[in-house]
């Protein structure tokens, strides 16, 4: 399915500071972010990454999976998961996601799984804040949803905020009902404050929708209204890429 494809140069260009790399269509783009983060393992096979789940992710991480890379010792992490979801059972779960399409496949034994499952959500949020703060990831690696959320941190959540229970905004609910998932009110989601303390970050997107979230969040305030818009801290800029397809960069270049 996720043939080798032809490598095209892409077009670069910056947008509010970020460095933009946009490829011809959806396949090209999740191809080019997967060589980036096996670029990140190669140089450093225990890099701690942090993953996105997600339909954005699929085609990036099948080739990962395919590179060949040896990622047997790389530390991995996650942005979220469901209140609720079982990663054993239940097939929405983000935890399941990375199991069954980075973990295994790539033999990654280093795991910092987030349990949605878990009696208290806020203890878990605690806990799992511990384990996260405890290094800066080397590479986090984000899409991007409603209102311009990336990981579940929606419209209005506090910059400063590390890994929380987050309610679900209504657009998120409905995108996860319209997808045939069960109705889930409540996230496990690592904070604006934890992603931004990543030593390199990428955004991943696809399509003119995406686009205009991510242009929304460019062109705004730099503020918790729009969410995505925390990568434009100057302290943040220098270490975000984002690679995206050429209708989301239509939208973006046109604002
Ligand atoms: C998932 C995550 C979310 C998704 C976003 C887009 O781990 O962090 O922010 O990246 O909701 O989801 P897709 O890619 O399914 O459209």
């Amino acid at each position: 399915m996720h043939e080798r494809i032809v490598d095209l140069p892409p077009h670069e260009y910056t947008a509010e500071g970020l460095r933009c790399f946009e490829y011809v269509d959806r396949e090209h783009t999740a191809a080019a972010a997967a060589q980036f983060i096996a670029q990140t393992i190669h140089h450093d096979p225990q890099a701690l990454i942090t993953f996105a789940t997600g339909g954005t992710m699929e085609p990036v991480l099948a080739y990962l999976s395919q590179s060949g890379v040896n990622a047997s010792d790389v530390q991995a992490q996650h942005l979220d998961e469901y209140v609720g979801a079982h990663p054993d059972y239940d097939p929405e779960s983000f935890v399941r996601f990375l199991r069954q399409r980075v973990f295994s496949p790539l033999r990654i034994q280093y795991t910092h799984e987030l349990n949605g499952m878990a009696a208290s959500p806020e203890a878990e949020a605690e806990r799992y804040e511990a384990v996260v703060s405890t290094r800066p990831a080397d590479l986090v690696i984000l899409g991007i949803g409603p209102g311009g959320h990336i990981a579940f941190n929606e419209v209005d959540t506090p910059f400063d905020l590390g890994v929380h229970v987050q309610q679900l905004a209504p657009e998120t609910i409905q995108r996860d009902i319209l997808r045939g998932q069960p109705r889930r009110d409540q996230a496990l989601t690592q904070g604006p404050r934890n992603i931004i303390a990543g030593k390199q970050i990428m955004l991943v997107l696809y399509g003119d929708q995406k686009g205009k979230w991510l242009a929304d969040c460019l062109t705004g305030p730099i503020d918790p209204h729009y969410p995505a818009s925390v990568l434009r801290l100057p302290n943040v800029t220098p270490r975000v890429t984002v690679f995206l397809d050429q209708a989301a960069g239509r939208i973006l270049r046109s604002c």
